[in-house]
């Protein structure tokens, strides 16, 4: 495994981490969340990123991971860097939502009672919250960082100039902001406009990127139909009709591209992700050994070259919208 500094921090963190968004909740088989999870550790991820509403039902993911911590993971909590986050809806009322102080608060102290862990290593923001001052948000994580609940700070989702008003929050209360994860991929290109990279880069955060795959678009699982044991099969998270006969036929340009450079299409698409060396981290989801298997192979790949890049653009480009 390759480490990468996250930002200007001492936290080295693996080129590739595993998030626990989908295949950890309820109804989901624990021999193979142990399998995936032992296998992510086996080949050096030391990163494992949760929130406390990941299942489902919310907080699954929490207590099967601090059940795996227990089990097959014991022993190696100091090896492990465990992240969680708070901000979407995770509790009726008004308090179990976005960004005050009470719910952070809270939050965590519920995270870490379903984890069974004494801190976590990352605790986030989860989005931004238009109705709380930042300074209250801000505060709050930088008060769990003091009382040792969390050891870094980070946020999800802001914008460029928000994240540089957090940074600086954060800065002047002594708990630098320590990571921004957002959405990237070939198909979610948003913060390349925003210029959060430069951003990051200036106020010396590390950045981890989400649904590199595009929630598994970008590997061959839709490259003919909807396999009905896929995420788009569900229909919640990522929708079976958002994949249009003009985005199957991309996904297949794109696969055949990654097939001439000698590359499988989710070794080509996080390659892409960490083509630009400010990116700390991307973080794949999956739900079997074998997709964590082949999405670690991408570490093993040549870097693509600027030639690479620009035939990846012109077939993203062509033929219009199609974006997730
Ligand atoms: N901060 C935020 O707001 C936010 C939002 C979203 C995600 N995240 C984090 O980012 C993590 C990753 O997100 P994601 O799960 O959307 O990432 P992703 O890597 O883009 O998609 C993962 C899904 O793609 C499929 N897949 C993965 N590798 C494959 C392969 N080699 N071949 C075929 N299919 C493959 C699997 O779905 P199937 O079920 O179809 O097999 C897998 O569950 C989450 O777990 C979470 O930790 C954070």
């Amino acid at each position: 495994m390759d480490y990468a500094r996250c930002g200007r921090s001492g936290l080295l963190l693996p080129r590739i981490s595993l998030g626990l968004w989908h295949n950890f909740g309820d109804g989901d088989d624990p021999a193979t969340m142990r399998a995936v999870l032992a296998r992510a550790f086996d080949a050096g991820v030391t990163h494992f990123d949760l929130a406390n509403n990941y299942g489902p039902g919310p907080g699954a993911a929490e207590r099967n991971f601090g059940e795996i911590l227990r089990g097959v993971l014991r022993g190696h909590r100091d090896e492990i860097v465990v992240s969680t986050k708070a901000g979407h809806e995770m509790w009726p009322g008004p308090y179990g939502d976005w960004g005050s102080r009470k719910s952070l608060v809270a939050s965590l102290d519920q995270s870490l009672r379903r984890m069974g862990l004494d801190y976590v290593d990352i605790f986030y923001h989860h989005r931004p919250d238009p109705g709380t001052p930042l300074e209250e948000t801000m505060g709050a994580l930088s008060d769990l960082v003091r009382q040792g609940k969390a050891l870094y700070v980070g946020i999800s989702k802001y914008s460029a100039a928000d994240t540089r008003r957090a940074a600086a929050i954060l800065k002047a209360n002594g708990t630098p902001l320590l990571v921004h994860q957002f959405r990237y991929s070939m198909l979610s290109r948003a913060s390349e406009g925003d210029r959060l990279l430069d951003v990051l880069e200036e106020v010396g955060a590390g950045s981890v990127t989400f649904s590199p795959l595009a929630q598994g678009l970008l590997t061959a699982r839709y490259l003919k139909g909807v396999p009905p044991d896929s995420r788009a099969a569900k229909n919640a998270f990522l929708k079976a009709d958002s994949i249009t006969p003009a985005l199957r036929a991309k996904l297949n340009r794109l696969n055949d591209f990654a097939a001439s450079r000698g590359f499988a299409l989710p070794e080509l698409a996080l390659r892409w992700n960490l083509r630009d060396p400010r990116l700390t981290s991307v973080l794949v989801g999956a739900s079997r050994v074998s997709q964590l298997e082949e999405n670690l192979r991408a570490l093993d790949r040549p870097p693509l070259s600027p030639a690479d890049c620009d035939a990846i653009d012109a077939i993203l480009a062509d033929g219009g919208v199609d974006m997730v």
